[in-house]
Protein backbone atom coordinates (compact mmCIF):
# COMPACT_ATOMS: atom_id res chain seq x y z
CA UNK A 1 0.00 0.00 0.00
CA UNK A 2 1.38 3.25 -0.67
CA UNK A 3 0.91 6.37 1.10
CA UNK A 4 0.78 9.81 -0.10
CA UNK A 5 2.06 12.42 2.08
CA UNK A 6 0.81 16.17 2.10
CA UNK A 7 2.65 18.79 4.02
CA UNK A 8 0.84 22.09 3.77
CA UNK A 9 3.58 24.63 4.02
CA UNK A 10 1.80 28.16 5.52
CA UNK A 11 3.17 31.38 3.86
CA UNK A 12 4.74 32.92 6.54
CA UNK A 13 7.60 34.31 4.65
CA UNK A 14 6.82 38.10 4.85
CA UNK A 15 8.36 38.60 8.28
CA UNK A 16 12.43 38.35 8.12
CA UNK A 17 12.98 39.89 11.72
CA UNK A 18 16.07 37.49 12.09
CA UNK A 19 17.81 39.25 9.71
CA UNK A 20 16.36 42.46 8.28
CA UNK A 21 14.86 43.29 11.75
CA UNK A 22 10.91 44.21 11.41
CA UNK A 23 9.29 47.37 12.49
CA UNK A 24 5.17 46.79 13.33
CA UNK A 25 2.71 49.34 14.10
CA UNK A 26 0.29 48.28 16.95
CA UNK A 27 -2.68 50.58 16.02
CA UNK A 28 -3.76 51.71 19.45
CA UNK A 29 -3.49 55.15 20.97
CA UNK A 30 -3.06 53.72 24.14
CA UNK A 31 0.72 53.73 25.39
CA UNK A 32 0.45 51.40 28.42
CA UNK A 33 -1.00 48.64 25.95
CA UNK A 34 2.19 49.20 23.75
CA UNK A 35 4.45 49.04 26.18
CA UNK A 36 3.25 45.58 27.30
CA UNK A 37 3.05 44.12 24.18
CA UNK A 38 5.95 45.58 23.39
CA UNK A 39 7.93 43.41 26.52
CA UNK A 40 6.55 40.46 25.13
CA UNK A 41 8.12 40.54 20.96
CA UNK A 42 10.93 38.42 20.49
CA UNK A 43 14.04 39.97 18.89
CA UNK A 44 14.46 41.54 15.34
CA UNK A 45 11.02 43.27 15.83
CA UNK A 46 10.30 46.59 16.71
CA UNK A 47 7.10 48.30 18.08
CA UNK A 48 5.23 51.89 16.99
CA UNK A 49 2.16 53.26 18.61
CA UNK A 50 -0.21 55.60 15.89
CA UNK A 51 2.22 58.47 17.31
CA UNK A 52 4.88 56.82 16.82
CA UNK A 53 4.27 56.84 13.01
CA UNK A 54 2.42 60.19 12.91
CA UNK A 55 -1.26 58.78 12.71
CA UNK A 56 -3.92 60.50 14.48
CA UNK A 57 -7.19 60.06 12.33
CA UNK A 58 -10.14 58.55 14.15
CA UNK A 59 -11.03 54.84 12.62
CA UNK A 60 -14.66 54.27 13.18
CA UNK A 61 -15.50 50.70 14.32
CA UNK A 62 -18.58 50.67 12.15
CA UNK A 63 -17.78 46.73 11.22
CA UNK A 64 -20.81 44.23 13.37
CA UNK A 65 -18.01 41.57 14.72
CA UNK A 66 -14.50 41.90 16.27
CA UNK A 67 -12.55 40.62 13.70
CA UNK A 68 -14.43 43.55 11.32
CA UNK A 69 -13.34 46.44 13.61
CA UNK A 70 -9.94 44.83 14.13
CA UNK A 71 -9.03 44.59 10.52
CA UNK A 72 -10.88 48.29 9.76
CA UNK A 73 -8.25 49.78 12.40
CA UNK A 74 -5.43 47.57 11.17
CA UNK A 75 -5.75 47.82 7.47
CA UNK A 76 -6.32 52.00 7.45
CA UNK A 77 -3.12 52.17 9.72
CA UNK A 78 -1.52 49.47 6.89
CA UNK A 79 -2.56 51.42 3.96
CA UNK A 80 -1.32 55.23 5.78
CA UNK A 81 2.73 53.47 6.77
CA UNK A 82 2.91 50.17 4.66
CA UNK A 83 4.06 48.58 7.74
CA UNK A 84 2.85 45.86 8.87
CA UNK A 85 -0.07 46.60 11.48
CA UNK A 86 -1.95 45.19 13.96
CA UNK A 87 -5.00 45.72 15.93
CA UNK A 88 -7.30 44.75 18.48
CA UNK A 89 -10.70 44.45 19.20
CA UNK A 90 -12.66 42.74 22.62
CA UNK A 91 -16.07 42.41 23.60
CA UNK A 92 -18.49 40.71 26.61
CA UNK A 93 -20.90 38.14 25.08
CA UNK A 94 -23.51 37.03 27.02
CA UNK A 95 -25.36 34.15 25.65
CA UNK A 96 -28.46 34.63 28.16
CA UNK A 97 -28.92 38.70 25.95
CA UNK A 98 -28.30 36.79 22.58
CA UNK A 99 -24.52 38.06 22.99
CA UNK A 100 -24.66 41.24 24.16
CA UNK A 101 -23.18 43.57 24.96
CA UNK A 102 -20.98 41.91 22.15
CA UNK A 103 -19.38 43.76 19.51
CA UNK A 104 -21.25 47.22 21.58
CA UNK A 105 -19.78 47.01 24.63
CA UNK A 106 -17.60 50.23 25.07
CA UNK A 107 -20.94 51.96 24.42
CA UNK A 108 -23.44 49.45 25.48
CA UNK A 109 -25.66 52.27 27.86
CA UNK A 110 -24.69 54.60 25.12
CA UNK A 111 -22.39 57.41 24.07
CA UNK A 112 -20.00 58.41 25.39
CA UNK A 113 -18.80 55.16 27.16
CA UNK A 114 -19.69 54.75 30.46
CA UNK A 115 -18.50 51.60 32.25
CA UNK A 116 -21.19 51.87 35.36
CA UNK A 117 -23.65 52.43 33.40
CA UNK A 118 -23.07 49.28 31.19
CA UNK A 119 -22.57 47.28 34.01
CA UNK A 120 -26.24 48.40 35.47
CA UNK A 121 -27.86 47.35 32.22
CA UNK A 122 -26.17 44.33 32.22
CA UNK A 123 -27.72 43.40 35.33
CA UNK A 124 -30.93 44.94 34.94
CA UNK A 125 -31.49 42.88 31.87
CA UNK A 126 -30.22 39.63 33.03
CA UNK A 127 -32.35 40.56 36.16
CA UNK A 128 -33.33 37.53 38.05
CA UNK A 129 -31.90 35.12 35.09
CA UNK A 130 -30.12 32.26 36.38
CA UNK A 131 -28.05 31.47 33.42
CA UNK A 132 -25.55 34.19 33.95
CA UNK A 133 -22.59 32.67 31.91
CA UNK A 134 -20.67 34.72 29.33
CA UNK A 135 -17.12 34.93 28.22
CA UNK A 136 -14.77 37.75 26.90
CA UNK A 137 -13.23 37.57 23.64
CA UNK A 138 -10.35 39.64 22.42
CA UNK A 139 -9.65 39.51 18.57
CA UNK A 140 -6.42 40.89 16.62
CA UNK A 141 -6.11 41.65 13.12
CA UNK A 142 -2.53 41.80 11.24
CA UNK A 143 -2.39 43.09 8.12
CA UNK A 144 0.84 42.99 6.16
CA UNK A 145 0.71 43.65 1.86
CA UNK A 146 -2.21 41.29 0.87
CA UNK A 147 -1.53 38.86 4.00
CA UNK A 148 -4.06 39.05 6.83
CA UNK A 149 -4.36 37.01 9.88
CA UNK A 150 -6.18 36.76 12.54
CA UNK A 151 -5.50 35.69 16.57
CA UNK A 152 -7.95 34.80 19.00
CA UNK A 153 -7.92 34.83 23.07
CA UNK A 154 -11.45 34.30 24.97
CA UNK A 155 -12.11 33.51 28.70
CA UNK A 156 -14.88 31.86 29.90
CA UNK A 157 -16.99 33.08 33.44
CA UNK A 158 -20.00 34.13 35.45
CA UNK A 159 -21.70 37.04 35.90
CA UNK A 160 -22.49 38.03 39.53
CA UNK A 161 -25.89 39.56 40.98
CA UNK A 162 -23.82 42.76 41.83
CA UNK A 163 -20.65 44.84 41.11
CA UNK A 164 -17.44 43.44 42.77
CA UNK A 165 -14.25 45.08 43.63
CA UNK A 166 -12.49 48.15 42.63
CA UNK A 167 -9.51 46.90 40.14
CA UNK A 168 -9.19 46.73 36.27
CA UNK A 169 -11.68 48.81 34.26
CA UNK A 170 -14.90 48.17 32.06
CA UNK A 171 -17.51 45.33 33.20
CA UNK A 172 -14.78 43.83 35.44
CA UNK A 173 -16.21 44.22 38.42
CA UNK A 174 -19.27 41.86 37.18
CA UNK A 175 -17.35 39.23 35.54
CA UNK A 176 -15.82 36.06 37.61
CA UNK A 177 -13.85 33.98 35.84
CA UNK A 178 -14.34 30.28 35.52
CA UNK A 179 -12.33 28.52 38.31
CA UNK A 180 -11.88 31.73 40.42
CA UNK A 181 -14.08 33.16 43.30
CA UNK A 182 -12.90 36.57 42.55
CA UNK A 183 -14.19 38.80 40.21
CA UNK A 184 -11.48 40.44 37.32
CA UNK A 185 -11.91 43.65 39.46
CA UNK A 186 -11.13 41.65 43.07
CA UNK A 187 -8.10 39.94 41.59
CA UNK A 188 -4.78 40.97 41.28
CA UNK A 189 -3.44 42.76 38.39
CA UNK A 190 -0.61 40.22 37.36
CA UNK A 191 -3.25 37.34 37.92
CA UNK A 192 -6.13 39.28 35.47
CA UNK A 193 -3.14 40.04 32.75
CA UNK A 194 -2.42 36.31 32.98
CA UNK A 195 -5.23 34.45 31.90
CA UNK A 196 -7.37 36.91 30.22
CA UNK A 197 -8.71 36.92 26.97
CA UNK A 198 -6.40 39.57 25.86
CA UNK A 199 -3.34 37.97 27.47
CA UNK A 200 -4.08 34.52 25.50
CA UNK A 201 -4.95 36.89 22.22
CA UNK A 202 -1.83 38.75 22.38
CA UNK A 203 0.68 35.11 23.53
CA UNK A 204 -0.97 33.63 20.35
CA UNK A 205 0.09 36.66 17.96
CA UNK A 206 3.95 36.82 19.44
CA UNK A 207 3.92 32.98 19.04
CA UNK A 208 2.97 33.51 15.44
CA UNK A 209 5.75 36.29 15.46
CA UNK A 210 8.43 33.87 16.89
CA UNK A 211 7.86 31.66 14.56
CA UNK A 212 8.00 33.25 11.47
P1 LIG B 1 -11.54 47.40 23.52
O1 LIG B 1 -11.82 46.79 22.20
O2 LIG B 1 -10.29 46.87 24.18
O3 LIG B 1 -11.57 48.90 23.46
O4 LIG B 1 -12.75 46.96 24.48
C1 LIG B 1 -14.10 47.34 24.21
C2 LIG B 1 -14.88 47.36 25.50
O5 LIG B 1 -14.96 46.03 26.05
C3 LIG B 1 -14.26 48.21 26.62
O6 LIG B 1 -14.68 49.55 26.51
C4 LIG B 1 -14.82 47.54 27.85
O7 LIG B 1 -16.14 47.98 28.10
C5 LIG B 1 -14.88 46.08 27.47
N1 LIG B 1 -13.66 45.38 27.88
C6 LIG B 1 -12.59 45.06 27.10
N2 LIG B 1 -11.66 44.41 27.79
C7 LIG B 1 -12.13 44.31 29.05
C8 LIG B 1 -11.59 43.75 30.24
O8 LIG B 1 -10.48 43.19 30.29
N3 LIG B 1 -12.38 43.84 31.33
C9 LIG B 1 -13.60 44.43 31.32
N4 LIG B 1 -14.13 44.98 30.26
C10 LIG B 1 -13.40 44.93 29.11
Amino acid sequence: MSRILIYIVPKFTTFDHQNAGVELVFATHNKHKVREVEAMLPEGYTLKSLDDVGFHKDIPETADTLEGNALLKAQAVFDATQLPSFADDTGLFIPALNGAPGVLSARFAGSPPDAGANMQKVLTELSASAKRDAYFLTVIALVNNEDIYYFHGKIAGEILQEPRGTGGFGYDPIFVPKGYDLSFAELAAEIKNEISHRALAFNSLIDFLSRT
